[in-house]
């Protein structure tokens, strides 16, 4: 399959060191008899520096896309190849980014519920659908296969116990939403006061407890098992993370978050800022 290629700007570090290069081959080519035997070794390899410099000079879009790069024609989740290493504390991290956005969303639907307006079931059942897919099934699955384990013994025995609990208790709140938040059972109050009930314990649990997995678990886990572990499990989180969505998982799971709060209005994060 032929990869869509984009420049990315030359910075002028690149073009100090193309020009090196290119000076450097420019002098091969000049005294040749100085070089003797060494002259075309030394010009094939002149010729492919420069030609990786080209080629890191015209690196593919997709390497820029998660670095923050200057904007280019922006790829497909599915089309994005991770190409970067990411730890598995780092995985887990950013995926709790989500659980976040996921948390606002919640947090905006129950604000238009208290304030009588209309509210769709679809504003609570969405996001409960990717917290049970992309929360509960995939991460908290990992959390619960790779990390809590290294933590049977020592200080933190009990935290992982707290936190494995939490994840029972979680997905018996979810069920609930996913349950209560459908068109038709909906409408009536009691199931909208499930909901409501159910997304403010979901909440108040999930924030503390992704706080604590950040601060104090994840940091652990490189005095448990070591830095090269930590590097294998990551390596262990993208091929599962590849397993169940295919290319670009978290990439898929952000954009859906994303749709869901421009739907709700509340994609401007600039409107969260103090006037
Ligand atoms: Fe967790
Ligand atoms: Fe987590």
């Amino acid at each position: 399959m032929t990869e869509a290629v984009a420049l990315r700007p030359a910075t002028a570090d690149d073009a100090k060191a193309l020009a090196a290069l290119v000076n450097a081959a420019f002098r091969v080519e000049r005294a040749p008899a100085m070089l003797g035997g060494m002259d075309s070794q030394r010009r094939r390899f002149m010729n492919a520096t420069a030609g990786l410099a080209l080629a890191a000079l015209a690196r593919p879009a997709q390497g820029q896309a998660k670095k923050g790069a200057p904007p280019g024609p922006r790829p497909r989740p599915e089309e994005i190849e991770h190409e970067e290493e990411i730890s598995a504390p780092e995985d887990l991290m950013r995926e709790h980014g989500v659980l976040n956005r996921i948390l606002l969303i919640y947090e905006e639907g129950l604000r238009r519920l208290r304030a009588g307006g209309a509210v769709d079931a679809e504003v609570f059942h969405k996001p409960a659908t990717l917290v049970r897919g992309f929360v509960e099934d995939y991460h908290e699955h990992l959390e619960e296969t790779f990390i809590f384990p290294r933590f049977k013994s020592g200080p933190l025995a009990e935290l992982a116990v707290v936190l494995k609990k939490q994840h029972d208790a979680g997905r018996r709140v979810t069920d609930v939403v996913l349950q209560q938040a459908v068109a038709g059972t909906f409408s009536r109050p009691e199931a909208r006061q499930e909901v409501i009930r159910a997304c403010e314990a979901f909440i108040r649990m999930y924030r503390p407890h992704e706080a604590r997995e950040d601060t104090v678990l994840f940091p652990a886990l490189y005095r448990v098992v070591g830095a090269r572990e930590v590097k294998e499990l990551g390596d262990h989180f993208e091929a599962e993370e590849r397993r169940r969505f295919g290319a670009g998982g978290f990439e898929k799971a952000v954009e859906e978050v994303a749709g869901i709060e421009k739907q709700l209005g509340i994609a401007d994060l600039d409107a969260f800022t103090p006037r």
